[in-house]
Formats: C-alpha cells, structure tokens, sequence
C-alpha cells in the first residue's frame, strides 16, 4: 500500500534534521532545555519573530493547541473556532480536559471564520449564566487546505481585541501558510495581532517537536510551568532544540512549505483533467479536497491509501502533498485515474 498523499505525517524526516539530531547526540548536556542548543534555537526564533516574544518548546501538535490555550484560559471562559478545526475534533477532547473550557463551533463551508461568525457568540458576554467566549481559535492554513490572507487575519485580530478576546493560531503548516501567502512568518501573525502560535515543525520535516510562540508576552510568563504541569516537558529537549535551530535557520520551514505548496498546485492541474472530479475548495497549501466518481476512488484505494469524510454531500477525499513528493508520485496516482476514467 502506498501512503504517500495520506497525510504530511507519513513522510519521514528531511535529511537535514536527521543531520542536526546527530550533531546533538554528540556528548553531554544539561537537560529540560538548559543547553547551547535551546539557545540557538530560541535565537532563531527572535531572528524571525523579533525580541518581543517567548517561545517554549513541546512535543506535539496537540500539546502545543491544549497548553497554549490552556495557559490562557481559565475554566468558565470558552474559545470560538471554525467547526472542523484540530481543536474541535481530531484532539479527543484534550482541550477541553486540560483548560476546562466550552469549545464554541461555528460552521463553515470554507474552514474560515470571519468575525460575522464570531460576532452571535459575544452576546453571552458579561451574563454569568454562560461561558465566557475569551479566545477566538484559528488555523492557517486551514484543515480544509484554505488560507486566511493577512487582512483576514488582521481583521479577526483586531475584533476579537475590540471584545476583549485573545487570537490564537494553530500553526501546524505554518510554513505552507508563510510560503503560500509569499510573506514571512512575523507578517503573518504578530504584525496581524496573534496573541499566541502553535509554531508547527512536525508537518515540516521535523521529526518531532513545535512551539508555542507568545506575541503577547505576559500570556506566556508562566508557560514554563504550565508546560510541565502539562506532561510537555522534553527532558532530553537538545533533540527538538536542534531541530528547530535547522528548520529555521536554514529557512526550511519555507522551501519545504514550498515545495508542497507546488507539489500540491501539480497535482490540482492533474486532477482537473479528470472528468467527475469536483473540488471541494481550490486548494491553497498543501492539501487537496475532492469528490470523486465512486469507481475511480476504489481504483485509487486498491494501491493508495488516504482519508475519506462522509458528508452531506457524500464522500470527500484529502489528499496530502509534503517536503517528500516528487512529481513522479503525483504521475503516478494519476495512473490510476487515467487508465480507468
Ligand atoms: C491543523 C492541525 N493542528 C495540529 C496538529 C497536530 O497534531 P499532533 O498532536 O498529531 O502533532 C495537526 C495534525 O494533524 C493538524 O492537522
């Protein structure tokens, strides 16, 4: 079975980062992140971001979302979020659990909120009967392979404040959103007002590892507890540390969301060519949602495997590009449409 457009999560590691873990594993260190490479890779990420931050480094996707909000939030207030988002359904309740908090859905054909969304649930505030909407939650780009451009975010940013609310990114493919929006990484979110970020590695090329960057400095002034309280703590930290240190001061994070982005853009123009396949978006990152003749799906998933979602609609099909797709592959798949269309 192939698993090659699955997810960005079945390809394995760029070389570069198994590269910078091997010059980590050279002799001792003091661990829990009080070592040269946690430095550097702190440095890195003021290089990109600016002075005005504080980034904390943690194991996973789901970690960073759970304690970037959970440091933020207290358990009668609520974060607001696009319904298909991470948060809302692919962490198995973890935010919930670790802030105490109501999570506030709002539907969306596009995987975007805009703040007319948002707006119907900030009539609660001030009422003690309900929970208090305190951060608005969203993902770029998004899991439906959208994209928030800066004035959409800045928009959010600037509405949510208006109302007393924080904004938090879920950045898992923040270098897709970077690569995509041909801006940097500081101009898409601090400089659109984002509070806080889950700076995504993973995704990437990393192996593991992401962080939690704090624009809003006093929110993370205490993350370092809150993290260990929250199981987050890497004790042998050098091992992200050093990765980061690569990904960002090699700007990888930015050829890697390039090439997916192109890789992705490929297989869109291939796709077209199919008869029956519809878009459910125009793809913007590194993610691509079709439904496609039943026929031709099963062909495809004798040789392939990726994820389908029943819908209304009937079935939706993702299909993931990453730093690890070569054009062939994309040929490849398309194979398969071709000789049975
Ligand atoms: C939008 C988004 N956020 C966060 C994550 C991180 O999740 P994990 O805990 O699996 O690293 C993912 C992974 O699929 C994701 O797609």
């Amino acid at each position: 079975m192939n698993y090659t457009f699955a997810s960005d999560n079945c390809a394995g590691t760029d070389k570069r980062i198994m590269k910078a873990i091997e010059k980590a594993n050279e002799g001792f260190t003091l661990s829990y992140g009080d070592d040269v490479y946690t430095k550097a890779a702190v440095e890195a990420f003021i290089k990109e971001f600016g002075n005005d931050i504080k980034v904390y480094f943690v194991y996973n996707g789901t970690g960073a979302n759970t304690l970037a909000l959970g440091s933020i939030l207290k358990p009668y207030q609520a974060v607001i979020t696009p319904a298909f988002s991470h948060i809302s359904v692919d962490e198995t309740g973890a935010p919930e659990k670790y802030t105490g908090c109501k999570i506030i859905t709002c539907a969306t054909e596009t995987g975007k909120i805009g703040i007319e969304d948002i707006r119907p649930h900030l009539d609660v505030l001030g009422t003690v009967h309900h929970s208090q909407p305190k951060v608005v939650s969203i993902t770029n780009p998004t899991e439906e392979g959208t994209l928030y451009n800066t004035d959409e975010i800045k928009e959010i940013c600037d509405f949510s404040h208006e109302h007393g609310l924080y904004v938090h990114m879920d950045g898992a493919r923040i270098g897709n959103a970077a690569a995509a929006l041909g801006k940097s990484l500081k101009e898409i979110t601090a400089d659109c007002g984002v509070d806080v970020l889950s700076f995504g590695g993973t995704k990437g090329g990393m192996m593991f590892g992401e962080a939690v960057v704090f624009f809003n400095k006093e929110l993370g002034v205490d993350f370092g507890y809150f993290r260990k309280n929250g199981t987050q703590l890497h004790s042998k930290m050098r091992f992200i540390s050093a990765q980061f240190e690569a990904y960002l001061g090699d700007k990888m994070y930015l050829d890697n969301g390039k090439h997916a982005n192109d890789m992705c853009r490929y297989f869109y123009e291939q796709l077209k060519k199919i008869e029956g396949i519809e878009f459910v978006h125009e793809p913007q990152a590194n993610g691509i949602f079709i439904k496609m003749p039943k026929r031709l799906a099963e062909e495809a998933l004798k040789e392939y495997f990726f994820y389908d979602m029943d819908t209304k609609e009937g079935k939706v099909m993702r299909l993931m590009c990453s730093f690890a797709t070569k054009k062939e592959d994309i040929d490849d798949f398309m194979r398969i449409l071709i000789q049975n269309k």
